[in-house]
């Protein structure tokens, strides 16, 4: 389907996405909440590759945080069975990132994932390396606390070496180990589904990224949400402390 681009004078870099209330979606309508979530990753495609073709050069999703463990087990299975399906499609979505020369890259804690999900992952990832046009960074057991905890240790692990003196941590040291290090912070950073919060969603990197929320529920999201975001950012007047 062609769609319709429109064109906008100032494009945000890097917009950020929590993907929220598919649970809600599905209730409404009374089906199980794991069919929110099937729907949440169609959502997750479609703007993915409407962002693209818009010109947007990185974008990360928020799939699943460190904190969604605590749902009940049969949400959790069903959410890690829905990611593997994702990457298993391998021809469809190879296809698919090959048109926009898509890389996937997944930030996140790896260490507590299922051991296929992981293969799986390492797989999508070695093929879409060669990309670069985009980058689709996949948040899934994603805290930002527990990537500044990780960013921390390494580099501690580097002064004690001896690799790294106290004087050389600086700010871009910090950002050169948490997961974007070398993507530009994300600029804006979307949330739908009428909550008010960063649920831990990129601690470090959301220090001058501009918010949007929306009432719409994630899998209502559309193209067309997409270019009224854009529209308001080119309204922002971003000063970074001056003035
Ligand atoms: C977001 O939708 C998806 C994940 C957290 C994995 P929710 O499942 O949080 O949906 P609501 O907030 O309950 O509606
Ligand atoms: C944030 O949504 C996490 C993802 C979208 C993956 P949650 O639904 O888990 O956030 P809270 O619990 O409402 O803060
Ligand atoms: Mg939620």
């Amino acid at each position: 389907m062609e769609k319709n681009i429109p064109k906008f004078d100032v494009l945000p870099q890097h917009i950020g996405f929590i993907m929220d209330g598919n649970g809600r979606w599905a209730k409404m309508r009374g089906l199980e909440r794991s069919a929110g979530h099937k729907e949440g990753a169609m959502t997750f495609r479609r703007i993915g590759e409407y962002c693209a073709d818009v010109g947007i050069k990185y974008m990360t999703f928020y799939a699943f945080s460190t904190e969604n463990w605590n749902r009940p087990k049969s949400e959790v299975l069903a959410l890690m069975k829905l990611f593997k399906e994702y990457l298993k499609e391998g021809d469809e979505r190879i296809a698919e990132n090959d048109i926009r020369q898509m890389r996937l890259k997944f930030i996140g804690e790896r260490d507590n994932l299922p051991k296929d999900l992981l293969r799986l992952i390492e797989k999508a990832e070695k093929e879409s390396a060669k990309y670069d046009k985009v980058t689709v960074n996949i948040a899934l057991n994603y805290g930002g606390r527990a990537e500044i905890t990780h960013a921390v240790k390494e580099i501690s692990e580097k002064v004690k070496a001896g690799e790294l003196s106290v004087d050389e941590i600086t700010e871009e040291l910090v950002g050169n180990h948490i997961y974007t290090a070398g993507q530009p912070d994300p600029d804006i950073i979307v949330r739908p589904s009428g909550e008010y919060r960063l649920s831990n969603f990129m601690t470090w990197q959301s220090a001058y990224s501009e918010f949007w929320y929306s009432d719409i529920l994630w899998p209502d999201f559309t193209e067309e949400d997409v270019n009224k975001i854009l529209e308001d950012y080119q309204k922002r007047n971003r000063r970074f402390g001056g003035v």
